[in-house]
């Protein structure tokens, strides 16, 4: 190892660090020192890409010294207790003022406790959301970090030099100090739990109302990826729907088992915002139709439980595949509309500030979610910075009120029809709910200073009252 060579380095050699190093190493100006706990996947990277020019590091002490001072290192490894083994390990080999970025899917309290630990010594820590998987890694993911604004000031242009581009743009912003990045990477993956589960249930109305094959409806989804739709899910949605079984020749969609796994961040999205009291109902659907539907007993106790006597006749075919087109438009102005509601409550409980508009445009491209629909987001809040509620910007006002009655026909459909589909309609109940003039809240008041004397606040007039009800113990 020649002293110093590297003005960057990663640890974590698994695909995805693999691919951010390969990444990094092919920009002009960047040399990537490497390293993993495992000298086995260091030395396979190494031979592998001898065009990348990596410097290779087996201790932690030839890693640091590989770096040029201050030292920049971007940590890629599991999550968790792995996630501070690492830490502690570059702590005891870093000096004040070098930076350390986790650029893995840390949960966001672990990071704001992490940068408060790793601050007190002088190094920088910086929480780093990367998006994009693996092919993300290597051609340009989209970055959300968190951290200080001075090693924002060492980290944004190399960060920048290997994030995806949208429309000139490179998709990374400074998200907020320390645990911000994180948040925002973990709202993204709720928000992505949902449009998987409207897109699923989308199919699976259409499947079952139209009786049309896999491959038809990969048709159908490949039109709708030409119009407002547009995104990377509805494009793959296509190609998995096309996609026929090697070993039996039928649709693969019919032979995987319909029992969905999940990492985790659609629940911590879903905690989160309930700690928060913010109503994310269309995430929190999608990610209990992931439970629901991975629990096979269950599902076999209940197979005998009756359904409609009576399937509802689907009259037109394409007017309800409109409809569905329609109510799946509508349900997805409803997820980011309760994502960015969950980080604005984020920024003001953890006191970050945080540019909305900057946060859809660094998802326009890298990411899972990236999607035509974000340039919308973008302009909404460009328009009015502190929009109170994203689903009542005026573009998406006008679409859900062109949508809306379809919306009904869908869930209609799939209430009489015995069609589960339950981001649809709870999606369906937050925009009812909202834009009710008056709740049955009032009648839980009632209730709640009955039982509980908690009192309750009036239409007419100011101050709290409570009711001697006739039952009153
Ligand atoms: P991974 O399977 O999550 O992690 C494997 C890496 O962690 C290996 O380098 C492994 O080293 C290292 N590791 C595990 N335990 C360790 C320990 N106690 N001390 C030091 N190193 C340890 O790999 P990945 O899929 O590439 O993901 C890396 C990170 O990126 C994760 O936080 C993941 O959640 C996040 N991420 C993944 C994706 C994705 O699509 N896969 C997308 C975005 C973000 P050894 O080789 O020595 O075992
Ligand atoms: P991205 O930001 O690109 O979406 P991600 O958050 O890591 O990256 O997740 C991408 C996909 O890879 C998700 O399907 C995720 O699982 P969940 O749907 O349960 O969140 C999956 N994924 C993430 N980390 C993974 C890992 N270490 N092993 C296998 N799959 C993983």
């Amino acid at each position: 190892v020649s002293e110093a060579a590297a003005n960057i380095g990663v640890v974590g050699l698994a695909v995805m660090g693999a691919n951010l190093s390969r990444n990094l190493a092919s920009r002009e100006g960047n040399t990537v020192a490497v390293f993993n706990r495992s000298p086995q996947r260091t030395e396979a990277l190494v031979a592998a890409h001898p065009e990348a020019q990596f410097v290779p590091a087996f201790t932690y002490e030839e890693f640091a010294a590989s770096l040029q001072k201050p030292r920049t290192a971007v940590i890629m490894v599991q999550a968790g207790a792995a996630t501070d083994a690492t830490i502690d390990a570059l702590v005891d080999v870093f000096e004040p003022g070098d930076i350390i970025v986790d650029g893995g899917n840390a949960y966001f309290p672990d990071t704001i406790r992490r940068e408060r630990a790793v601050r007190a010594t002088g190094i920088n820590f910086v929480g780093a959301g990367i998006s994009g998987g693996e092919e993300g890694a290597l051609n340009g993911p989209s970055i959300m970090p968190g951290g200080s604004d001075e090693a924002w000031q060492t980290l944004g242009p190399i960060l920048r030099s290997i994030a995806a581009v949208a429309e000139g743009e490179p998709c990374v912003t400074h998200v907020g100090h320390d645990g911000a990045g994180h948040f925002v990477k973990m709202v993204h993956n709720g928000i992505e739990y949902a449009d998987m589960q409207l897109i699923a249930e989308a199919y699976d109305l259409i499947r079952r109302g139209t009786g049309k094959s896999p491959a038809e409806i990969a048709d159908i989804f490949a039109e709708w990826n030409d119009g407002e739709l547009e995104s990377y899910l509805i494009e793959i949605t296509a190609e998995v729907l096309r996609q026929n079984d090697a070993a039996t020749g039928k649709p693969l969609v019919d032979v995987i088992l319909d029992q969905a796994g999940a990492k985790g961040t659609g629940a911590w999205t879903v905690q989160t915002a309930l700690a928060l009291g913010v109503p994310v109902s269309g995430i929190a659907e999608a990610t209990f139709a992931r439970s629901l539907s991975s629990h096979p007993e269950q599902r076999a106790a209940a197979s005998s439980l009756p359904g409609p006597s009576e399937q509802p006749a689907v009259a037109d075919e394409a007017a309800f595949i409109e409809d569905v087109r329609q109510a799946l438009y509508a349900s997805k102005i409803v997820a980011y509309s309760q994502g960015f509601d969950e980080i604005r409550a984020g920024a003001a409980e953890y006191g970050w500030t945080i540019d909305l508009g900057a946060i859809s445009r660094i998802w326009r491209a890298g990411c899972i979610i990236r999607a035509q629909f974000l340039n919308r987001i973008a302009d909404a809040y460009a328009a009015e910075s502190d929009l109170a509620l994203l689903m009542s910007a005026p573009y998406f006002a006008e679409a859900l009120a062109k949508s809306q009655e379809a919306w009904r026909r869908v869930v209609v459909h799939a209430t009489g029809a015995g069609i589960p589909a339950p981001a649809f309609s709870s999606s369906l109940a937050y925009y009812d709910g909202l834009r009710a003039e008056r709740l049955p809240a009032a009648l839980v008041q009632g209730q709640r200073d009955f039982f509980g004397a908690h009192t309750y606040r009036r239409t007419d007039r100011p101050g709290s009252f409570h009711t001697l009800w006739s039952g009153d113990r």
